[in-house]
């Protein structure tokens, strides 16, 4: 029976238009999403906009507009965006939605009839930007120990979640599913903060007039953070498609920035275990990328725009780029330079040069056409098994979102096929040994054909191309799993060899 998988992005502010981060984040997800569909599992991979609150209804006020009107320009671009950069989300949410708004107000009701939401009354520091309460203890200065902005006091009648109530479980569920954070050293400082003691959450605003409604005292809008963690329920089908829900519930990978870590793996868990459902399998917590080591914002004008880059440098490359500069988990630091690093290393060097070497001696030595592959010398053993090698390491990685490692083990195989050319020098074969040449093309192209399905997830355009210039005629995308065994290359399919994937950047940025 195939298997379901359930990835979500966060769902991202419609304040603005997005960037390299959130790109980020979203890329990874469909990295992942695409490779668990190509081992044949059903997949749900959700992203969308998170709408409510201040922020965005003061965002939208600047412009002139109507919070909804602006909301509707920024997920038309956010919705460009993904098209472009080729995600292939199954879901895309909008907590403006009807389908949300009712899901929310369900489960407020419900919390509220079992005594998890009560309400009384709130007095603290609030920061508008981020959205959060501060204790004064927390803040700098009077300002947002987040993102620097004035913090302001607030008073105000206010529902409360329980969140107290669940620091035991917590601490329980935490030590028993040693899972469920990742990467794990994220973990001491949320098991310290359970540990340290929750106080109960305020869950609305009176304040806040863009929101949704407490659907029994509709002077209260709902909390922001705790209106968008819904969203992941609601996409599944909580209240209107039991089947679906069934299926897909609990989410298997929530995968979200640092910063929002803690929203996901104390408060979101908190509210599952009130409202009696299971909890998701995994939150993954990725690092922030900084533009030349600075932190990007608007007031430094350093934002990078994710549209510009990959029409620079292509999709694939800008995807590529993300996914393999840093150790997913760690922050990273984006600057040209490094992209084209790594592009003409990596991309136009290594990749870029087994393709073309191989096909180019295809046309020029055996007409164009794979020929029969012969006996196996010592060296195409060890090539062999390294293809064959693949599938076992990268599954360990992807299981622990490695997805940096991933791509290294791919690339060492194809460092290994380059160095492949090198020891077996088939322009030396051509005049000596006509049925070793054509065993070792064959290798090569089949080194290419395998290794291009594991391309795909990261840069699916690129693996489709490879796979037209290999001569394949169905689509990458309808081939089953057991495709990508060694030795199902065929024997006089003809080749198309062609201009570099990659042609090399100059390098003198
Ligand atoms: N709306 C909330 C999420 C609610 S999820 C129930 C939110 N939105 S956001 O638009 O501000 O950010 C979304 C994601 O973008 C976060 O995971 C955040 O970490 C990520 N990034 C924002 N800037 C980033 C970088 N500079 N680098 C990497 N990721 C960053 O938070």
């Amino acid at each position: 029976m195939a298997k379901k998988f359930y990835i979500t992005t966060p769902i991202f502010y419609v304040n603005d238009l997005l960037h390299i981060g959130h790109a980020y984040c979203t890329i990874a997800c469909d990295v992942v999403a695409r490779f668990k569909r190509w081992l044949g599992d059903e997949v749900l991979f959700l992203t969308g906009t998170d709408e409510h609150g201040q922020k965005i209804a003061q965002a939208a006020s600047l412009k002139g507009k109507t919070p909804l009107e602006w909301a509707d320009y920024i997920v038309s671009e956010d919705k460009k965006l993904w098209e472009k950069l080729n995600i292939s989300h199954d879901d895309f949410i909008r907590t403006t939605e009807e389908r949300h708004k009712r899901t929310v107000q369900e489960i407020f009701t419900k919390l509220y009839q079992k005594g998890d939401i009560y309400k009384g009354e709130y007095e603290g520091w609030y920061c508008t930007s981020c959205e959060t309460f501060y204790l004064e203890s927390q803040l700098e200065g009077g300002r947002c120990p987040e993102c620097g902005k004035v913090a302001e006091k607030l008073k105000e009648e206010s529902y409360f979640f329980k969140l107290s109530k669940y620091q035991k479980r917590l601490l329980n569920y935490f030590a028993e599913n040693p899972e469920f954070m990742q990467p794990s050293f994220r973990k001491a400082e949320m098991v310290n903060f359970v540990k340290g003691g929750l106080r109960d959450l305020s869950v609305s605003r009176t304040a806040v007039k863009w929101g949704i409604p407490v659907p029994f005292d509709e002077k209260h809008t709902v909390y922001v953070w705790l209106d968008a963690l819904i969203n992941y329920l609601t996409a599944c089908g909580y209240l209107e498609d039991k089947v679906k829900f069934e299926k897909f519930w609990p989410a298997d990978v929530h995968l979200v920035g640092k910063e929002i870590f803690k929203f996901h793996t104390i408060i979101w868990p908190a509210m599952l275990m009130a409202l009696e459902i299971p909890l998701p399998k995994k939150v993954f917590g990725h690092g922030w990328w900084t533009v030349e080591g600075e932190k990007m914002s608007k007031s430094r004008g350093n934002v990078v725009d994710p549209v510009k880059v990959s029409e620079e440098f292509g999709v694939d490359a800008f995807r590529y780029f993300l996914m393999r500069e840093v150790p997913f988990g760690q922050d990273g630091d984006f600057s040209k330079k490094a992209l084209i690093r790594r592009y003409n290393a990596d991309l136009a060097n290594n990749l870029g040069n087994l393709l073309s070497r191989s096909l180019t001696m295809v046309e020029k030595y055996v007409e164009g056409r794979v020929p029969e592959p012969g006996g196996e010398e010592k060296e195409d053993k060890e090539l062999i098994q390294k293809v064959k090698g693949l599938f076992e390491r990268v599954i360990k990685y992807y299981d622990k979102l490695e997805l940096n490692s991933v791509l290294g083990a791919i690339w060492e195989v194809i460092d290994y096929a380059n160095r492949y050319i090198e020891r077996t020098a088939p322009w030396k074969l051509e005049k000596t040994d006509r049925k070793r040449l054509e065993t070792v093309l064959y290798n090569l192209l089949e080194t290419l054909r395998v290794i291009t399905f594991y391309i795909l997830p990261f840069m699916p355009q690129t693996a489709e191309k490879i796979w037209e210039r290999l001569g394949m005629e169905e689509k990458i995308y309808n081939q089953k799993i057991e495709e990508a065994q060694w030795g199902r290359l065929k024997s006089g399919t003809k080749i198309k060899a062609g201009k570099p994937l990659f042609p090399r950047i100059k390098d003198d940025l």
